[in-house]
């Protein structure tokens, strides 16, 4: 079988390395890929933009792909799962409707509200006067969300009512492009946060194993905001009781209430949690996709072949498809280019990744490409994802970090205290 991955980063490749450990899976071919996926064995690269709905259906529909496995948000909200559906193409990720639930925050809140699931007090405005009335009266601090899609830049905590107003003004402003018409105002939570990715049919849904990341750039946890420095799986707070209630309180209810409104959702449900200190939860947010780079913590652990998973999903009989997976712990470790999540430089060339990959060291790609001499460049802010398994967390961090040792590239930078919370519990 041959199957098409949407999507360039370290999900994407992490996607394509674990099917093609499935049996029946042949080939892979990403769209756009990158330097990783370019230089997997019975992977290829083809250059076409993510919503390039024509192209990929014109060559998925000629070169006999089976499936099409899509990886980040931006396509499946614009719809590529109902266009290439309609062209007879077997997709694994929502129909346009469903993927509301990332695309929408004001949406997916109603959606929580309706649905009973636990979530951050919230109101919705459609003009600022009003926004930062509300905000003087809740007083801070207070989280500040514009409603669409805004590449995770579009919610800011603030620590103040001035804060908050600025804020306002700048979404209302435009500043996070079309996610400028509405803004959710919300009750600021505290505790860990924990992602919880699903996969569904539409009728049946189950988790995954929970993982982590550390969201911010510097060590401790501290500085800006990233897409992500590093991840692990399985995550200890998210108990075998605390996943319990996920599963009743938040994903079963989700589903059911999408199924209530027509919507057969079927793909991948990802919620993201705060769990309180005293070991309540509530839903952050919910995402329409596989999260980056927890896939790169989490496929690595799993036993069943990605492949059956994803047809049991797109064939609407997960029920009758257990999902298994492997003993132990997996830690990712993202080398960045220096300067991120600010300005940085491309182009650099890339050394060690081979030496650094053993049993049980995998190097997913992120940003990187292959320039005109089949060199390997950073391309990206966060360029590797090096991954770690072992029998329990400190083996799997010391692996990604012996990995990395051998990865040079000029000014790279990763942080050294990934896992440090799972380490000190160990
Ligand atoms: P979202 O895209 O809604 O998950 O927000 C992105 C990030 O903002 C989350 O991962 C949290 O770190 C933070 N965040 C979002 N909502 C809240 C909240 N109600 N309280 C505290 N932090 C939040
Ligand atoms: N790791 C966060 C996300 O995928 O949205």
């Amino acid at each position: 079988m041959k199957v098409l991955v949407v999507g360039n980063g370290g999900r994407e490749h992490a996607l394509a390395w674990k099917l093609l450990q499935s049996p029946q899976v042949e080939q892979v071919v990403c769209v756009p890929g990158n330097g990783g996926t370019a230089n997997l064995a019975d992977c290829q690269n083809l250059p076409l933009a993510v919503d390039d709905f024509v192209g990929i259906s014109q060559y998925a529909l000629a070169n006999n792909i089976s499936l099409v496995v899509v990886g980040p948000e931006v396509p499946l909200a614009k719809g590529i799962t109902d266009y290439l559906q309609a062209q007879g193409l077997m997709v694994f990720g929502p129909v346009r409707a469903g993927a509301q639930i990332e695309a929408s925050k004001a949406w997916a809140k109603a959606l929580m509200q309706e649905a009973g699931i636990p979530t951050a007090k919230a109101a919705v405005f459609t003009e600022a006067a009003a926004a930062k009335s509300y905000v003087q009266s809740q007083g801070a601090p207070i989280v500040v969300k514009a409603d669409g899609l805004a590449a995770g830049k579009g919610v800011i905590v603030a620590t103040t009512i001035e804060q908050a107003a600025s804020a306002i003004d700048a979404i209302f402003q435009g500043q996070f492009g079309s996610a400028g018409e509405f803004v959710v105002i919300e009750e600021c939570l505290f505790g860990q946060e924990v992602s919880v990715l699903a996969l569904t049919d539409g009728l049946t849904i189950r988790p995954l194993l929970p993982a982590q990341d550390h969201k911010r750039v510097g060590e401790g946890d501290t500085g800006e905001n990233t897409g992500g420095m590093g991840a692990y799986c399985p995550a200890p707070i998210a108990t075998t009781e605390l996943m319990a209630r996920v599963q009743t309180d938040v994903l079963e209810k989700a589903i059911a209430t999408l199924r209530s409104k027509g919507i057969d959702y079927r793909g991948v449900l990802y919620a993201g949690l705060m769990i309180t200190p005293e070991g309540d939860f509530k839903v952050l947010e919910f995402n329409c996709r596989f999260g980056d780079p927890e896939t790169q913590v989490i496929l690595p652990l799993l036993a069943t072949p990605l492949l059956d998973l994803i047809l049991a999903c797109v064939e609407q009989r997960l029920a009758a498809v257990p999902i298994t997976w492997h003993s132990g712990a997996a830690a990712t470790v993202v080398a960045a280019s220096g300067g991120y999540p600010g300005d940085y430089q491309k182009g650099k060339v890339i050394t060690g990744i081979d030496a650094a990959e053993t049993a049980k060291v995998t190097v997913f790609h992120a940003g990187t490409k292959l320039n005109d001499q089949q060199q390997v460049v950073t391309d990206g802010g966060r360029v590797l994802n090096v991954t770690g398994t072992g029998e329990n967390f400190q083996q799997a961090i010391a692996q990604a970090y012996t990995g990395l040792k051998s990865i040079q590239f000029e000014g790279i930078y990763y942080r050294r205290d990934i896992g440090h919370r799972v380490l000190s519990a160990e």
